[in-house]
């Protein structure tokens, strides 16, 4: 099959607004969903819209049986055998919250990011510092964005045994740069730290094997990946999972609960998905990562690449335009941000470029700073960006993305470019 007959397969895409289908660029905030995630949805509600695991019932059988296939799937499509590995979260945000409120810190460890993390693997490790739990460090970026694995490893000699935990980004929401992940495990293995890595964006895109990799915990969220909305993964080691402590507590996590004793955990992963949970989204998770091995995440990669390439060599050269990112657009994946150096609200009754788009166009992109406000603040306090340039854009494309949606978008920056022609570059 070619990517046009997934395409086919995106209900959403069918809608008409002024005459014209979407063109959507947002897929690394929120990517649409195929009909089987629809379909699976719409049948939970309709056929057995009960509780798992608690009762004996018809209905829950159903519904344990689809959540456990779909564990299954989700296992499979990361590489480990073990279900118990596999936790369901809302999403990437309380896999990595899950880590930082379990994981037994003493006081003086140390946990390390990067300088462009997603602000849902910083702010956890910055409350944890605020409370003296930890101590957190970062590793400064190369100059275009990329890891720097000698600085990385200079921190980890010198800091002796107290790094307890790397908490990582993969691939950037800000630039579609990926970590070298499997050198970061191995050095980080090398002086006994675990390794979390924040795979929000690259399993959707990428083949990954948490067995291969040998990485010790993993986070992402299933709707970046044609699944539904609110629900995330936590992958563990088993032993790991089993000897960290409890986020959050009560229903279907317990075996036993005495008045005057202390309550007897399940093992994972029950013993981390307290309360209800969202069945429908839980077995919809097996269907999209159904429908993307159908695909293929080396072609949906390529393909994902041969757009960015292509959006580079369109945009790039216009002199205002400054590319966020490795320079190489195969080393940006999906994501193509960028700023332009000028003002782009001419004045207020200018409307956003973003909105400009989606009104004339129905072109959806993010502008902002994308949850990684720790890069851009960082930019501008060394005085490597402009504020006269913000906000910046991103479009972020999918397999289902074409090169004639991308011909409509660099033609409405061109016109765009052209109306602001008057202004000077910053
Ligand atoms: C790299 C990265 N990490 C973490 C997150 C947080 O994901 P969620 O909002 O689904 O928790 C995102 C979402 O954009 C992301 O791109």
């Amino acid at each position: 099959m070619k990517m046009n007959d997934y395409r086919d397969r995106i209900p959403s895409l069918k809608r008409i607004r002024n005459g014209k289908p979407p063109i959507y660029f947002d897929n690394a905030c929120m990517t649409l969903k195929p009909d089987i995630v629809v379909n699976a949805i719409k049948d939970y509600y309709e056929k057995y819209p009960a509780c798992g695991g608690r009762s004996h019932h018809w209905f829950t059988r159903e519904v344990d049986e689809k959540v456990s296939l779909s564990r299954e799937k989700i296992a499979n499509f990361i590489g480990t055998k073990m279900v118990e590995e596999i936790i369901f979260t809302r999403n990437t945000t309380e896999a990595i919250n899950l880590i930082g409120h379990s994981f037994p810190f003493n006081e003086g460890d140390i946990v390390i990011t990067t300088d462009k993390e997603h602000n849902s693997n910083l702010c956890i490790w910055k409350d944890l510092e605020n409370n003296k739990k930890i101590k957190h460090m970062y590793v400064p970026s190369n100059e275009d964005n990329s890891f720097n694995l000698n600085r990385f490893e200079d921190i980890l000699k010198k800091e002796n045994g107290n790094v307890k935990l790397v908490s990582i980004v993969h691939t950037s929401n800000l630039d579609g740069y990926t970590t070298p992940a499997k050198e970061i495990i191995e050095i980080a293995h090398k002086y006994k730290a675990l390794v979390l890595l924040d795979a929000a964006q690259s399993i959707p895109h990428k083949d990954i094997d948490v067995s291969e990799l040998d990485v010790d915990f993993l986070a992402f969220s299933i709707h970046k990946m044609v699944g539904p909305s609110g629900v995330g993964i936590l992958y563990g080691k088993y032993d790991l999972l089993k000897n960290i402590g409890r986020y959050n507590v009560g229903g279907d996590t317990i075996s036993d609960v005495f008045i005057d004793e202390q309550p007897i955990y399940l093992p994972p992963p029950m013993k981390f998905e307290a309360g209800l949970q969202d069945y429908a989204g839980m077995i919809a998770s097996g269907e999209a990562c159904d429908f993307l091995s159908e695909i293929g995440k080396t072609n949906i990669n390529k393909y994902e690449i041969e757009l960015n390439s292509y959006i580079t060599s369109k945009l790039s050269c216009f002199e205002e335009i400054q590319i966020i990112g490795p320079e190489n657009p195969a080393e940006r994946s999906g994501i193509f941000t960028f700023f332009i150096k000028k003002p782009t609200r001419i004045d207020d009754n200018d409307k956003a470029l973003d909105e400009k788009l989606s009104d004339e166009h129905n072109i959806m992109i993010r502008s902002g700073m994308f949850c990684v406000n720790c890069w851009f603040n960082k930019k501008l306090k060394e005085g490597k960006i402009n504020r006269i340039w913000f906000p910046a854009f991103r479009a972020s494309f999918y397999f289902y993305n074409t090169k004639e949606e991308v011909d409509i978008f660099v033609e409405a920056i061109t016109r765009e470019l052209d109306r602001l022609k008057d202004i000077p570059i910053f």
